[in-house]
């Protein structure tokens, strides 16, 4: 009997938009990936949505370090994660952004709702308080000395150098990062969710949902006590939606991240024409599942449904978390090369090597799991290439060769059997996939795909093929492998969906799900195309320049020696001096660069000059027009690429928004010398 077709909305967390996606990122996207492709290929409606994560601190620091808004970095990160995506054939049917009219409307819609049931309320907290800028500071604003290390210039929340955590409060000599003040504490207002108002919901849905062991325990435990309020804003400065009704505070990032599910679902069905309230309705029939990393589960299976319910939504039918990713059984380590980002592998490697690996460690449980590198190689070398991919092409040559490329149905003595098994199987399989425990379908594959080969090396084509009078057991025997082949790479297809592509092109045929559970051969005289390799081994070297390259992306700043000494006589020689800035003007193709025209004063009988300043990322012409600042009056001029520079100003910082041109004291004039 046909199943019924189901209707299932699928998520993975969505990634922040303020880094690259890494390989710790791509288990989970490769454990959706495939279940999605498997729940269309059984055919049913199942949809895979996914989105930035784009509000938020680190988000908004991250835009300030480069100079830029947090819109163009978001812009700018979610082209790079949908490229590395799409490059590991994981395939959205939408990717959207939090930063979206859709997600101003849902998180506004459901924030709204929540507060006209009571489920909202405000509470004084005391914050820290930049007295000069007259704004709250959220903790990565204050900076100051790690209380553990004494290294100097850390954040509020943690240290870069020992890795402590601690608070703002327990900062040496705190200063906010916005005006350089010592933060003070003041008293503010936020607003909380009452989470507690569904402690039973929650308990009822947790009970009734199938749990994986391992979140069990954590369960429990947060279900001892009540449920504490949740805070839900942040003050500006903040990227992020202003709360509707108070100006000024913004919904916290985890509020709106989860809702982005349903603003991408939304522009999903916008632009398809499909049902959005069919998914999210109350009393919704269809099926939602959100996979994540263990990490979140508790904004995963706390918030977000007491949110949904609350706000008179459906909620979810399961949430299924993962584990984390170890590379050699130790963290990823940005020194020892294994934090390896999506790019840096697709550089050196194929994508569904990995896809392949990471599913044959995948179980439907929230273990870690650990991308061994030399089991990687040879588990990949052994399974796909050895034992799958070897069956076709130790078969096609023989039906190419001496059957013009055509198919027996008939097979070889022992062949029926070990064929009809493999295809009873595919029940088995299905169930593997549908409750994630793909390392077991992984096993079972490959198990077949051993007894393929045992029957062709049992009856060696290659031996038969020189004895004319043994022709047809040279077709039945290799027609038997191509068979074999076609189903179990089509029980590989949502695994590496590429390389079932290229075998389906080969083979010329189609293969979804039923044809796999029908049991039948190809029908006799099927043709296929000529084979082309269709995947090659890892590399042992591709393997360890990707290690190195890694090791090459998070490489320290070079160290900045000290320059060799000089005398006082040699300093003695520069002349600094104060000088106006008359004029500032864009330099046309240059990047860095603004063009000044410095009034040197009347003590140096009003010199003017010309002088090209590297400034243009922290300052626009019209700020410093009118502006004192110190220059070296007796440089030599440079030739350089835009006009010729005759002096240079001082300036200092890091670069980017951070680069401080050094001012003279009030009270100077044009052309005083400063010493
Ligand atoms: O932990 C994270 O990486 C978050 N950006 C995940 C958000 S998932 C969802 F809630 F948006
Ligand atoms: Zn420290």
């Amino acid at each position: 009997m046909p199943e019924t077709k189901r209707n299932i909305l699928v998520t993975s967390a969505l990634p922040y938009a303020n880094g690259p996606i890494h390989i710790g990122h791509l288990v989970e996207y490769i454990q959706t990936d495939i279940w999605t492709r498997f729940q269309k290929m059984c055919g049913h409606d199942c949809l895979y949505i996914c989105a930035d994560d784009a509000h938020g601190t680190p988000i908004m620091l991250k835009a300030q370090q480069e100079g830029i808004t947090p819109e163009q970095l978001i812009s700018r990160v979610s082209a790079e994660h949908q490229k590395d995506f799409s490059d590991f054939h994981i395939q959205f049917d939408n990717y959207h952004s939090t930063h979206s009219e859709e997600n101003r409307f849902h998180s506004t819609r459901i924030y709204e709702r929540l507060k006209k049931s009571g489920h909202i309320t405000t509470k004084t907290v005391v914050d820290l308080y930049d007295p000069q800028d007259q704004v709250f500071l959220p903790d990565r604003f204050v900076k100051g000395e790690c209380p553990k290390c004494n290294a100097k210039d850390q954040y509020g929340d943690n240290c870069e150098v020992c890795g402590s955590t601690y608070t703002p409060a327990d900062l040496i000599n705190p200063y906010s990062s916005v005006s350089g003040a010592t933060p003070v504490k003041k008293e503010n207002l936020h607003y909380f969710f009452k989470l507690n108002d569904f402690k039973e919901v929650l308990h009822d849905w947790i009970e009734n949902n199938p749990l994986q062991p391992g979140i069990t325990n954590k369960l429990k435990e947060w279900f001892q006590e009540d449920l504490r309020d949740w805070d839900i804003s942040r003050d500006a400065p903040y990227f992020g939606f202003e709360i509707p009704d108070a100006p000024g505070k913004y919904f916290y990032v985890w509020l709106d991240a989860p809702v982005g599910y349903m603003a991408s679902l939304q522009q999903y069905c916008d632009r398809t024409g499909g049902d959005f309230d069919a998914y999210w309705n109350a009393d919704s029939q269809h099926e939602v599942y959100h996979f994540i990393g263990k990490d979140i589960a508790y904004f995963h299976m706390l918030f977000w449904p007491a949110m949904l319910h609350g706000a008179n939504y459906r909620i979810p039918t399961a949430v299924y978390c993962h584990g984390f990713l170890t590379v050699d059984g130790q963290k990823m380590s940005k020194s020892r090369g294994t934090f390896v980002k999506a790019r840096t592998y697709l550089d050196h490697l194929n994508p569904e090597y990995l896809r392949y690996y990471f599913a044959a460690k995948l179980g439907p449980d929230v273990s870690d799991i650990d991308l061994s590198l030399d089991d990687f190689q040879q588990r990949v070398n052994s399974d796909v290439v050895g034992k799958l991919v070897n069956i076709a092409s130790r078969c096609s040559g023989f039906i190419h060769k001496y059957f013009e490329g055509k198919l027996t149905s008939a097979f070889i003595e022992g062949g029926r059997e070990v064929f009809d098994h493999a295809a009873q199987r595919n029940e088995h399989i299905k169930e593997l996939y549908e409750s994630r425990n793909y390392s077991q379908a992984m096993r079972s594959i490959m198990k077949h795909a051993d007894e393929a080969n045992q029957i062709i090396d049992a009856h060696k084509p290659w031996e038969l093929a020189k004895n004319e009078t043994k022709r047809d057991q040279v077709h039945q025997v290799c027609s038997f492998g191509l068979n074999m082949y076609r189903l179990l790479i089509g029980y590989l297809k949502p695994v590496t969906p590429s390389l079932a592509q290229k075998s389906e092109t080969f083979l010329n045929t189609d293969t979804c799900w039923s044809d796999l559970a029908s049991g039948k051969p190809l029908p006799e005289g099927h043709q296929i195309n000529t084979f082309k390799p269709l995947i090659t081994r890892v590399e042992k070297k591709s393997v360890e320049n990707m290690i190195e390259d890694s090791k090459q992306d998070e490489a320290p700043a070079p160290a900045d020696p000290i320059n060799d000494e000089i005398t006082f006589d040699d300093f003695a020689k520069l002349d600094f001096r104060v000088a106006k800035i008359v004029q500032a003007e864009q330099v046309e193709g240059a990047d860095k660069l603004l063009k000044l025209t410095l009034d040197l004063g009347e003590p140096t009988g009003n010199v003017q000059r010309t002088v090209f300043a590297g400034i243009k990322s922290a300052y626009a012409p019209q700020d410093i027009e009118g502006r004192l600042t110190v220059v070296v009056a007796n440089l030599a001029p440079r030739k350089m690429r835009f006009g010729t520079s005759e002096g240079m100003v001082l300036a200092a910082g890091p670069g980017g928004k951070d680069i401080f041109l050094l001012q003279p004291d009030s009270g100077a004039t044009p052309g005083m010398r400063v010493k």
